[in-house]
């Protein structure tokens, strides 16, 4: 079915070793949560600890040095990866904190005649940071609507981005839908108006080539902890102009440059971002995630999970009652499928699913504006990556027809 040999990077990742509910094989379709951790990665982490623990960028001593050195090329892995340059990458502690600094870090430049732009898909953490953002400097907060089959609708983009947009925060992929967003006709109209563009990436990086040139948009995050790296650690990409004319978010130790008992100037980016220890094996980690990745190859990994998507799209559409909320067909779409099924509660489902050993997310999924707008209070969802496989959705179907036997439904 597909270039990549499942069974064989399974073996990668201890986790799947383990069986769970009474010994029954873990079927695990969160990734869109959080993704298992291949052994490299926990090795990475083991031996940074075990040999080379210090405080980054500080201290004259071998440690420290090789801890600093261990971090920077973390960053420059990181770099590759997104074709960016090394100075653009920030560390932060996770997706969340990057769209918090970003969204602090603009209160002084922004004004009541300004106006930010979201969409009705965003997860909380890119949607709550632009309303306060908002609340603070009286600026307007506006929005793209999700069509019925859970699409942007841009048939007003003109009317959405105008003149006074400073700010277009939007998602790549939604992590409730699925839906890969059109980058390319946002980004434009954003430029065209002077506004920047921050992408919320979380849902995109750790399942397609990205390469931030060609995006084109001016900032972008995403979390270590769902591209198979650790959790605690996060990436803020950022056009190194805009870095450099940011005022710092967090303050504290090594993002300075000078400080008297009154005053203080920053250190350049990335590090006037980077206050405090940073988490040092998290990052190291990381790099050792992304190498993992780039070997099997984003590509590769994007092919597999569209067909994988298109055959769990199939056989969940043949179910009676089930109802998929979000595009029904690959174009412009990722292997996260959200469902609701008859009239049996989604937590009801994921209890039942989860005695059987199968691993799937419930609920409103952070993006409750969006489930709101879709007319369910609820929905189940189903989130692959390369590791899983047309037995894992076999399993997941399956359990969902046993379902409607256990919950009594014709
Ligand atoms: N943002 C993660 C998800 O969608 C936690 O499940």
């Amino acid at each position: 079915m597909s270039e990549l040999d499942v069974a064989t990077i399974r073996k990668d990742f201890p986790i799947f070793t383990r069986t769970i509910r009474d010994g029954k094989k873990l079927v695990y379709l969160d990734s869109g949560a959080t993704s298992q951790k291949p052994q490299s990665v926990i090795d990475a982490e083991v031996n940074f600890y075990t040999k080379h623990n210090a405080a980054a960028h500080r201290g004259a001593h071998q440690l420290a040095e090789e801890a600093t050195e261990a971090m920077e090329s973390a960053r420059q892995i990181v770099a590759d990866f997104l074709g960016a340059d090394v100075d653009e990458i920030v560390f932060t502690k996770s997706a969340t904190e990057s769209l918090n600094l970003v969204a602090y870090s603009y209160t002084s430049l922004l004004t009541k005649d300004d106006s930010i732009v979201v969409t009705e898909m965003e997860h909380h953490a890119n949607l709550i940071p632009w309303q306060q953002l908002a609340e603070r400097t009286g600026a307007t907060l506006k929005w793209f609507e999700v069509d019925i089959e859970g699409r942007l609708d841009l048939s007003d983009i003109n009317q959405v981005i105008t003149e006074d947009t400073k700010i277009v925060a939007i998602t790549h992929q939604s992590n409730v839908l699925g839906t890969i967003n059109p980058l390319e006709a946002i980004v434009a109209r954003a430029h065209e108006v002077g506004a920047v563009v921050v992408l919320d990436a979380c849902q995109s990086v750790p399942h397609m080539p990205i390469n931030v040139k060609e995006l084109d948009v001016d900032f972008l995050t995403f979390s270590g902890h769902k591209a198979v790296g650790p959790t605690g650690v996060g990436v803020l990409w950022g056009r190194s102009e805009l870095l450099e004319m940011l005022p710092p978010f967090l303050f504290g130790g090594s993002m300075i440059e000078n400080v008297t008992m009154t005053s203080a100037t920053w250190a350049p980016a990335p590090r006037k971002f980077e206050a405090g220890v940073p988490n040092m094996a998290q990052i190291v980690g990381l790099g050792a995630a992304l190498n993992y990745l780039s070997r099997i190859g984003m590509e590769k990994i994007f092919l597999h999970e569209v067909k994988l998507g298109a055959y769990l799209i199939k056989k969940l559409s043949a179910l009676e009652g089930l109802r998929i909320i979000g595009p029904q067909h690959m174009d412009a779409r990722g292997g996260t499928v959200s469902f609701t099924f008859g009239d049996i509660h989604p937590h009801d489902l994921g209890q039942y699913l989860d005695a059987q050993g199968i691993a799937v997310r419930t609920g409103h999924h952070c993006a409750w504006p969006l489930t709101r707008k879709l007319g369910v209070p609820a929905t189940t969802r189903a989130s692959l990556y390369f590791y899983n496989d047309e037995g894992d959705v076999d399993a997941l179907v399956d359990a969902i027809i046993g379902a409607k036997k256990y919950f009594g439904r014709p």
